[in-house]
């Protein structure tokens, strides 16, 4: 299949491995440049330098195609190609603001790169950048550096991206839509045809707008999604006041009402990851400098740093004193699917049942290494589900791994020293578990469970 446009994709993070291998997928000569030697190496030998579904056959893949290769050579990656991605992280400073060191580093690369180059090239940053930045900082360095001018000599755009950690490469090939904050007219051309020739008849709607509205919709769409857990997550602090309340039959009520729907409304132990944290945080800093106190966006933040505290105090409820108990938890990842514990809510968990005195056995079927990096000793580690809960006196539920959803009551029973479960994450039946095992979970009235499930059940007929 004849492809218009080279394409080369600066800083092999989540974003841009996933990018780049997507392109690839679909028949583009894509050049990836990476700053860690080591990364570019695994990278060349089909290894992923982080755990994702399906990445390493794809990229194994794209290698064996020759349309594929990752560099620590910026500079021969953009004169290569036509288009190129920035997807550099952007970390959090200490304060909760954006670093934007990396795009900085990436754009003067970039720009000295297209000093040697006479043909046009557009630009694009898909990293998660505050408003402004693509116009007020990567075009002045861009400039600066190639000594062209923007618009005429080379291009540039801002183009978020959506993906998820877990579903990666089908989110890139399958998005709802296409943010492009173009800078001009021709540079928003050419990323729309690009990406019209990509998807093809796949292609979702487009939305062509300025950078700083492409950067803001970034922000709000995380944002709206973090606000989004808070609120399930509040109305579950409700019903576990309510005899008989159940918070999954709630967000199941409200999911079907067109204007709210269905999805982020799972209660639980609170979000986590490299994005919802960091970009709330970094929007609610960006605000202030605005001179505007965003307080839902503060409350949504506080919500969030006090629901990994429920698993401890709903521990305490099962176990009275923690001191001494061995305490089983299941799920170390900040979500199914990934190796990644940034920010993953089983750090606080953990870190507050040791300095409760409790003994912490954990097991996670992909994170085990970020664990041990985490924890070292101060825990101890397990190798199945099963081996983590022998001889506990509690578990609690942290990450919702399809593996887990198969444990069944008598797993508990034969398995721990008494058989106690916090479901963190609402994957299991309240009914039957509550019925054999002592049983609590987030966003259940702790009054009686077991009739409280069957008065659900009753009103479901
Ligand atoms: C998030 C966004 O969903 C992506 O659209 C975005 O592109 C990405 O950030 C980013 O900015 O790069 P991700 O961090 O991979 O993606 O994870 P999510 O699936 O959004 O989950 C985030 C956290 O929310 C997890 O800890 C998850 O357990 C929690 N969550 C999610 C809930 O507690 N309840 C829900 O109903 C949904």
């Amino acid at each position: 299949m004849l492809r218009s446009y080279r394409i080369s994709v600066i800083g092999m993070g989540y974003v841009g491995l996933c990018t780049a291998i997507a392109f690839a997928s679909k028949g583009y000569t894509v050049i990836a440049s990476e700053m860690d030697a080591e990364k570019v190496d695994k990278i060349n030998r089909g290894i992923s330098p982080f755990y994702e579904p399906g990445l390493n056959e794809a990229l194994t893949e794209a290698l064996r195609s020759g349309r594929f290769k990752c560099t620590s050579n910026t500079e021969m990656a953009v004169l290569d190609t036509d288009i190129t991605f920035i997807t550099v992280g952007t970390p959090s400073k200490p304060d909760g603001s954006i670093d934007l060191h990396y795009v900085k580093e990436s754009a003067k690369e970039v720009g000295s790169a297209l000093s040697h180059k006479d043909s046009y090239h557009l630009v694009v940053v898909k990293s998660t950048v505050i408003p402004g930045t693509t116009e007020n900082m990567v075009k002045p360095i861009l400039e600066e550096t190639s000594g062209k001018v923007c618009g005429a000599d080379f291009g540039l755009c801002a183009n978020p991206e959506f993906l998820r950690e877990g579903s990666a490469l089908y989110d890139t090939l399958n998005p709802d839509r296409i943010i492009i904050g173009e800078y001009d007219k021709r540079s928003g051309d050419i990323l729309e045809a690009f990406y019209k020739e990509f998807y093809a008849e796949k292609t979702p709607p487009i939305i062509r707008t300025t950078p700083v509205n492409a950067e803001l919709i970034k922000y709000a769409n995380n944002a709206f999604l973090a606000t989004k857990i808070s609120f399930i997550n509040t109305i579950a602090n409700i019903c576990e006041r309510i005899p008989g309340a159940d918070v999954t039959i709630v967000a199941k009520g409200i999911g079907l009402d067109k204007r709210i729907g269905p999805l982020f409304l799972n209660a639980g132990l609170g979000y986590g990851g490299s994005c919802l944290p960091k970009d709330l945080r970094a929007l609610i800093q960006y605000s202030k400098t605005l001179g505007y106190e965003p307080k839902l966006l503060e409350a949504v933040e506080d919500v969030n740093k006090h629901q990994p505290q429920r698993a401890i105090e709903l521990c305490r409820k099962l176990l009275g004193e923690l001191k001494g108990r061995r305490i089983a938890v299941l799920g170390l990842a900040f979500k199914p699917n990934t190796d990644d514990m940034r920010e993953a809510p089983s750090i606080a968990i953990i870190r507050q049942l040791l300095e409760e005195g409790a003994e912490v056995v954990a097991y996670d079927p992909a994170a085990m290494p970020n664990a041990k990096a985490i924890f070292k000793d101060s825990i101890k580690y397990a190798n199945s589900a099963i081996e983590c809960l022998r001889d506990a006196d509690c578990c609690i539920l942290v990450t919702e791994w399809d593996e887990f959803k198969k444990l069944k009551p008598e797993d508990f029973i034969q398995n721990m020293r008494r058989p106690i479960l916090l479901d963190g994450r609402r994957i299991f039946d309240p009914k039957e578990f509550s019925q054999k095992i002592k049983f609590m979970a987030i966003g259940l009235g702790i009054g009686n469970p077991e009739k409280a499930e069957e008065k659900n059940l009753q009103y479901q007929k």
